[in-house]
């Protein structure tokens, strides 16, 4: 029995695993089912050579300081030149993460007097960001175009005079489906407001040479979009692709941009490495994108329902035990696929969220999709 100080985080970590919410630390768990590493970059021979290189040239292992201060090394300027080219973006600011770049941006961008607008589904990151900012904040149901609408109108009409910004994914990271991109950036345009785009999950694999699903949007003024750089770019960090008065304002008023020490050049430098590989190597993408439709397909089937149709497919249990228990089962029979429980997704819809990556191949498909049958007719609620 823990006592004094730490008797009551003790009493909530017993309260999370009465409720089926405990969280612990695992390492990997079999086939790759879950990872978001969909390219298969992370561990890959190119990757593994351009770190070497870096090294063996000479870029440090540590930045020894922030951007502003001595942290700035020219990997970090190559990176976002080569990301800018890449993405067609005017401009590009690197992050040491995903989370600090939407952390960063939703809480500078948006001022005292605007109205941000996100989908309810939006990423933690994003609403620890909006959070921290000064602006109004909305959420409206998901992929609800025409609520993203009324609530700028309703704002407007309530006599809001700031800039309205809507802030969604492009492919929403645990149920796999796209955002209405086209009605969204007619309604920034309509209202004279920023779309914020984050890419996370499709940076890499889906739109024009992988640029994500917002490649036709990229450059113009009023759009703002983050590309991570750990998923399918197979290394760490975030790109915020903007014009150039945006990453000025960010370098210059950006805490977690400002009070951090920069992300280490060797990262910089694989991160450049893997926007070459997605330009060299366009058949990675098409590799990964026949494997999805596999998967869909073998899920149908089995399931006799569609499933995402992307690399992100998520099984909807609801209840947390049995959501555990599944994803357990599944580990022992070889498959590593973790439960996916709230309050990472609403309440009552634990699920499991099953990754498609260059991992794996099409007949580990196969017997990862039959054995979950099994499981879900085995594992009862
Ligand atoms: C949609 C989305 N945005 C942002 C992030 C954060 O990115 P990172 O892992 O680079 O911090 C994630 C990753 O979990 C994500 O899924």
């Amino acid at each position: 029995m823990i006592s004094g100080p730490l008797a009551r985080y003790d009493t909530k970590l017993k309260q999370f695993h009465q409720k089926g919410r405990l969280r612990v630390l695992g390492t990997d768990a079999g086939a790759d089912f879950t990872s978001n590493d969909y390219l298969g970059l992370a561990a890959s021979p190119r990757m593994r050579a351009a770190l070497v290189a870096a090294l063996e040239r000479g870029v440090p292992a540590g930045a020894g300081g922030s951007r502003l201060l001595r942290g700035n090394h020219a990997e970090h300027e190559a990176l976002e030149e080569a990301a800018a080219i890449f993405f067609r973006s005017e401009r590009m600011l690197y992050f040491g993460s995903g989370y600090a770049a939407n952390v960063a941006v939703l809480s500078t961008l948006p001022q005292r007097g605007d109205l941000v607008v996100h989908d309810a589904l939006v990423h933690a990151s994003a609403y620890e960001g909006m959070r921290a900012g000064r602006a109004e904040v909305v959420p409206v149901p998901h992929n609800d175009a025409g609520a993203v609408e009324d609530a700028i109108r309703s704002w407007r009409a309530a006599g809001g005079t700031g800039c309205p910004w809507i802030v969604v994914e492009s492919l929403y990271s645990m149920d796999g489906n796209r955002a209405p991109m086209f009605d969204l950036i007619e309604i920034a345009d309509r209202h004279n407001g920023f779309l914020y785009i984050d890419e996370a999950h499709a940076t890499g694999v889906h739109g024009i040479d992988g640029r994500g699903y917002a490649a036709n949007l990229e450059g113009r003024d009023n759009v703002i979009v983050l590309h991570t750089c750990g998923k399918a770019l197979g290394s760490s960090g975030a790109l915020v692709g903007a014009s150039r008065v945006i990453c000025d304002f960010l370098v210059n008023r950006a805490r977690p941009f400002i009070y951090a020490t920069a992300p280490s050049p060797l990262q910089a430098a694989s991160v450049r490495q893997a926007l070459a590989i997605l330009s060299e190597e366009p058949e990675r993408r098409a590799r990964l994108h026949a494997l999805v439709d596999f998967a869909n397909e073998r899920f149908a089937e089995r399931f006799g329902r569609a499933g995402s149709g992307t690399q992100i497919l998520p099984v909807i249990i609801g209840d947390n035990g049995r959501t555990i228990r599944m994803a357990e089962r599944m580990q022992s029979e070889g498959f590593d696929i973790r439960a996916i429980r709230p309050p990472t997704v609403p309440a009552g819809t634990a699920r499991l969220r099953i990754t498609i990556t260059l991992n794996v191949d099409a007949p580990t498909i196969t017997r990862m999709i039959d054995q979950l049958a099994v499981a879900m007719a085995e594992e009862t609620p």
